[in-house]
């Protein structure tokens, strides 16, 4: 049998990196599109460089020529588009550069698609974050969408256009509705990963001190390990869909610290409300987290959970890995990568 080709917009982040090892599993060539850069962006995906089936090429969605020059030269079975400016908090200081990249980037590729060949199967990196302010305490695929910022804004325009160009050119374009999900491979400046990291070097005597913004928001933590499972399950479907991934299970940030503390033997007792709430080392009293307004949004997300239902039926998925397990599997490579 032929081999499948896929092509991947976003190949260096953290889904980027699971996905190309899941789909070099099943024997796949995988072309992997990079951004140009003035330090070396491949950090995550080194491993694969010298894979005889994975290809990596210079491109970006926002540049319509280098798309449609990759799709004419690849002639992929399937596109995963996982590229975009992924930083909600940054989506506020840089809210037409997301609209750019988030939008009109993955519009881009699909006229690419229509005027190549609209055989190619078509993933689109959607977010909970489209569903923003919501009154339903779970979400499925028939949620309202009330985005609360610039990127989940973004993300919604890059969902509708993704339908739209299934109902009006039959294109095989599909809508992943992925909730939060971490791994070691997160960027920095995500909360999972900077609590980890903070609270690992903290455990260590490396740092002193851990600030963080809103502790209440609740967030829906899977495994981005899962996660690439489904967005692959996704694209093997007869019919294109939509789909919510997500584990069902919601936590404060708050309640991540204490888990995290917890795993680490830190002993912490919080104090305080709102700005000044702390929570202090108990066996010495000195201060080890703190809360700032800078990390504060100009509009919140309250809560997300997920109701995955029709992934469970129609895909066969499941998040597996639990909330302490990805934890726990954070906290042992930021532990190997100190010492
Ligand atoms: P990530 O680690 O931030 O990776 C984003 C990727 O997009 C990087 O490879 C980045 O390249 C690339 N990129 C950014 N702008 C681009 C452009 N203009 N052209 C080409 N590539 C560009 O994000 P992730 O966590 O892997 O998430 C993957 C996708 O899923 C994103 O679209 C994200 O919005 C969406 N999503 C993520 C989650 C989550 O919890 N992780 C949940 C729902 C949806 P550089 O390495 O050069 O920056
Ligand atoms: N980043 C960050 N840094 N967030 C903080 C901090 C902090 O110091 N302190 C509190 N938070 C709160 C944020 O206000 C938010 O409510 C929550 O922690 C999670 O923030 P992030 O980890 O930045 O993730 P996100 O939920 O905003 O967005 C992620 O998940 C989306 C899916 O729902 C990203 O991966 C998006 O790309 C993704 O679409």
């Amino acid at each position: 049998m032929k081999k499948k080709i896929a092509l991947i917009f976003g190949v260096t982040g953290q889904d980027g990196f699971y996905l190309s090892e899941l789909l070099l599993k099943k024997k796949y060539k995988v072309h992997g599109v990079k951004r140009r850069s003035s330090s070396v962006p491949t950090k995550r995906i080194d491993k694969y460089l010298n894979n005889k089936n994975f290809f990596i090429h210079y491109g970006d969605i926002t540049d319509t020529s280098s798309i449609q020059n990759l799709i004419n030269k690849i002639n992929p079975t399937e596109i995963y588009n996982l590229a975009a400016q992924s930083h909600v908090g940054v989506s506020f200081l840089t809210p037409l550069y997301t609209a750019n990249v988030n939008a009109l980037g993955v519009l881009s590729i699909l006229e690419a698609i229509k005027n190549t060949n609209n055989k190619i199967r078509f993933y689109q990196a959607g977010t909970s974050e489209m569903f923003g302010k919501t009154i339903d305490k779970s979400q499925n695929e028939n949620t309202n969408f009330n985005p609360q910022s610039p990127y989940g804004t973004a993300k919604v325009f890059a969902h509708q256009i993704t339908k739209n160009y299934r109902d009006a050119y039959n294109i095989f374009a599909t809508n992943g509705i992925l909730f939060n999900h971490e791994s070691p491979m997160r960027g920095e400046n995500f909360v999972t990963k900077k609590i980890i990291s903070s609270l690992v070097k903290i455990s260590l005597g490396l740092q002193k001190k851990l600030i963080l913004g809103n502790l209440y928001a609740k967030r829906d933590w899977g495994h981005a390990k899962d996660y690439v499972e489904a967005i692959y399950k996704i694209l093997q479907k007869n019919k294109p869909g939509d789909y919510v991934i997500s584990t069902g299970k919601e936590y404060t940030i708050k309640e991540f610290v204490n888990m995290t503390a917890k795993m680490l033997k830190l002993k912490i007792v919080w104090k305080g409300k709102g700005l000044k709430e702390i929570a202090v080392n108990k066996e010495n009293g000195k201060t080890l987290i703190s809360v700032s307004k800078i990390y504060y949004r100009p509009l919140e997300v309250d809560f997300l959970k997920g109701d995955s239902s029709k992934a469970k039926k129609e895909l066969k998925w499941q998040s597996k890995i639990k909330i302490k397990e990805l934890i726990n599997e954070m906290i042992n490579y930021e532990l190997k990568n100190l010492i």
